[in-house]
């Protein structure tokens, strides 16, 4: 089957990054390792630039019948007083909601050559390989009411509501339960139902789904504050972490930190399984933003862009072998001692972004 990419570049060091990508799927189409037909949008400042707004309604069709979207980073000084609808952060915002996008997967995997860069012991680190499932498009970041009241005496209030339904809850569930049947098989579910009736609720719907459909898959439940304490103390102890959006927001980050550099990091965020066609809309991104500071000079490290495009092999196309060759190059590169610079130590050689993507695809 041929898969359909749309590659939206962005600003900064997106396009940099992206042109690994680039490089590397002419290399599989070449080598029959897949079959891939590209297509190339703008969005957020570069949009903005050439179209006046962050994402066109014809980038956003292009987006919807893509089987996967491929996005860099956006956003930069440049931009910095933009209107505040065609910011350049609305574009990635717009393709999240239009898509459907519930579902942030963030693996947090500690490469053994990068042990010593976490912020943890190596020990604790070496050989992490989790992910956490974030939900992204429900909780207090959406709930209404949002505001913020003027009470009169001098005092104000802000309020943020906490929002969560069975049907948003059992779908991520159901992400998370799936992603752990491919991997180690087990899932903490995080939240707080010792002072949250959300969390009282998460409880209940996750234990009936796990009981229902997924009874082979081990399943534990974490209090959220607890649970972020073992993520530091032993983060090996987990496999899938699935949680609401507010506590994702926080543990993706500390995860994050748990593996050295954010030029490390991919992401993809999954929408709806389509039943007749068995695909879920989906977009592939690193972590990291379009690094204002180091774009242009050809520094910048393209393994989070490239990791996002090998989770895109995994979760869209089912192609975990070709998933796994570029995962296995990635490692291979940085044990032969390979950095860019944001991942630099001793002893090592420093290249540029084209330098690691050829290293990458050369293993
Ligand atoms: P950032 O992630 O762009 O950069 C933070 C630091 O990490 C910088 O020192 C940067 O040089 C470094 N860094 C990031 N990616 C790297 C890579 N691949 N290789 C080497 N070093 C890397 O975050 P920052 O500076 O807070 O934001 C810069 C711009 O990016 C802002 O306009 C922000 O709004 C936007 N942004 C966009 C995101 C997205 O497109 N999803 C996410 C985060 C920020
Ligand atoms: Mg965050």
């Amino acid at each position: 089957a041929t898969h359909k990419l749309l590659l939206l570049p962005g600003d900064g060091i997106g396009p940099e990054v992206m042109a690994e990508v680039k490089r590397l799927i002419a290399w599989m189409n070449q080598n029959g390792l897949g079959s891939f037909e590209t297509e190339e949008g703008l969005v957020g400042g570069a949009a903005y630039d050439a179209e006046g707004v962050a994402v066109s309604d014809a980038t956003m069709a292009r987006a919807l019948a893509a089987d996967a979207v491929i996005f860099g980073a956006v956003g930069g000084p440049k931009w910095a007083n933009v209107p505040y609808e065609a910011r350049p952060e609305a574009g990635l915002l717009r393709l999240r909601k239009d898509l459907g996008l519930y579902a942030n997967l963030r693996p947090a995997i500690c490469y053994p050559a990068l042990a010593d860069a976490s912020s943890l012991k190596r020990e604790v680190v070496d050989g992490l390989d989790i992910v956490i499932v974030r939900e992204l498009t429900g909780g207090v970041y959406f709930g209404e009411p949002k505001t913020i009241v003027d009470l009169g005496n001098g005092q104000k209030r802000a309020i943020d509501t906490q929002v969560y339904d069975t049907y948003e809850i059992e779908r991520i569930g159901r992400v998370a339960f799936e992603l752990a049947r491919k991997r180690r098989n087990k899932v903490a579910s995080f939240e707080k139902r010792n002072v949250m009736k959300s969390g009282v609720l998460w409880n209940e719907v996750i234990t009936a789904l796990h009981a229902r459909e997924f009874p082979d898959v081990v399943l534990e439940h974490v209090l959220a504050d607890a649970g972020g304490m073992q993520l530091v103390r032993w983060p090996k102890q987990f496999d899938v972490i699935v949680t609401d959006n507010l506590f994702g927001d926080v543990m993706s980050d500390i995860a994050a930190m748990l593996t050295g550099s954010l030029g490390m990091l991919p992401s993809a965020s999954l929408g709806d399984l389509d039943a007749t066609t068995g695909t879920r809309k989906a977009l592939y991104e690193p972590v990291h933003g379009s690094a204002p500071d180091i774009a242009g000079q050809g520094v910048a490290n393209p393994i989070a862009m490239l990791g996002s495009f090998a989770m895109a092999l995994r979760y869209s196309f089912g192609r975990l072998k070709e998933a796994e060759l570029i995962e296995t190059a990635i490692a291979n590169t940085l044990d032969k001692g390979l950095r860019t610079a944001d991942i630099k130590s001793e002893g090592t050689t420093v290249v540029g972004t084209r330098q690691m993507g050829e290293a990458v695809i050369a293993e």
